[in-house]
């Protein structure tokens, strides 16, 4: 029987969840859908055939009917929607990044744990075939002894609008957009090595540019930021992004070990993926046989997320790996403010 699922917050990015259960309806079928502006949770339920439309989502968790939510709000409306989801014995996939805080990620990641349900962070790009092979290879030990790790998304222009630059709903800006991919990518490959200090900057260079296409007297997050984090093991990790910078564009994950190395280009004309190993004289590069099964398409992310629920597996991307993405943007914030490095304190 088909899974009963409810889509929370309606806009941009739910139309893509909606498209995933709605090329599956063997296995998932969605039941209601809730958002703050009611008229929209009317017309997107109309549009997918869902039966629900409410503009409070606890009505939506009240039924029994469903099994499963999309959490698909703004960043910093992620926490509340996904411990009460939890709370009433949901499964919850909720979009990138996980939370607006560190506090909030702590309190969806304790909900999961007492409900012991799925959370499931909609972190497409760790289907990346690239990011998967890149990981296998650092995991097969290729890398020796890891030192360093890079995560740059220089995005040439790329400020969004709407919701996204506004602090009280995203939580911040460019970081929570799409710095979190490239910042994911490397800790994920890493596995997940626990932040000691941070040194970072924010700023807002050119949110009040009068020649944008955004409000910007809404414009209240950053445009750009950079941060020197010392992580456990001896590895440092340099992170940068941007929305807008008046480089070429550049998206870069690198990681170097005292062994070999793995650097991966998403975007461009470049090789996206490059491994090698070796010693100083003998470097050589290593090309792998095929790629892992994988795809950033969010209709594969909702179908690993049914498939994860109906065959009673585990999460395939759990919110407690989410922790030290919020951990280092808190960092770098209070960093930025107290113009200083500063030491991480853990939950
Ligand atoms: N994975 C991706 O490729 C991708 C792409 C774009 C956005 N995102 C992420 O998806 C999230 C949403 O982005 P978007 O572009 O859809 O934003 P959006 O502003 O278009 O839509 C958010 C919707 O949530 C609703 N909402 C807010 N609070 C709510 C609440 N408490 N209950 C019910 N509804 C509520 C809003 O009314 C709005 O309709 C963000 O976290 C963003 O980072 C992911």
């Amino acid at each position: 029987m088909a899974i009963g699922i409810g889509i929370i917050g309606a806009g941009g990015i739910s139309r893509a969840h909606a498209r995933g259960y709605l090329q599956i309806p063997d296995e998932a079928r969605i039941v209601g859908v809730a958002d703050i502006l009611e008229e929209r949770a009317q017309a997107a339920a109309q549009e997918w055939g869902a039966e629900h439309a409410f503009g409070d989502y606890r009505e939506l968790l009240a039924l029994t009917e469903v099994d499963a939510v999309s959490v698909c709000t703004y960043t910093k409306a992620h926490c509340e929607p996904t411990v009460a989801a939890l709370q009433a014995g949901k499964h919850v996939i909720v979009e990138k990044p996980m939370a607006a805080t560190t506090a909030e990620a702590h309190r969806m990641v304790e909900a999961q744990r007492v409900s012991g349900k799925i959370l499931m962070v909609g972190m497409k790009w760790r289907f990346m075939p690239e990011i998967q092979a890149a990981k296998a290879f650092i995991e097969a030990g290729n890398l020796g002894q890891i030192y360093y790790a890079e995560a740059i998304g220089w995005q040439h222009r790329g400020i969004p609008g709407g919701t996204f630059i506004k602090k009280e709903m995203a939580g911040g800006g460019g970081f929570m957009d799409n710095g979190v991919y490239t910042l994911d990518a490397v800790l994920h490959m890493m596995g997940h090595p626990k932040p000691l200090t941070i040194s970072g900057t924010d700023a807002n260079i050119f949110g009040h540019s009068p020649d944008g296409t955004w409000d910007i007297d809404d414009f209240s997050v950053e445009d750009f930021g950079t941060a020197y984090v010392r992580l456990e093991g001896g590895t440092t990790l340099f992170f940068a992004h941007s929305w807008a910078i008046n480089f070429p564009e550049q998206w870069q994950m690198r990681i170097a070990g005292s062994r070999g190395s793995v650097e991966i280009s998403p975007f461009g004309s470049e090789p996206k993926l490059r491994l090698s190993h070796g010693g100083y004289s003998d470097l050589q590069d290593v090309t792998p046989d095929q790629l892992p099964e994988g795809s950033i398409d969010i209709g594969y992310e909702i179908k690993q997320f049914v498939q994860a629920i109906r065959n009673a597996q585990p999460s395939p991307i759990p919110g407690d790996t989410f922790l030290y993405t919020n951990v280092i943007f808190d960092g770098i914030y209070q960093s930025s403010r107290l113009g200083r490095e500063v030491p991480v304190s853990l939950p």
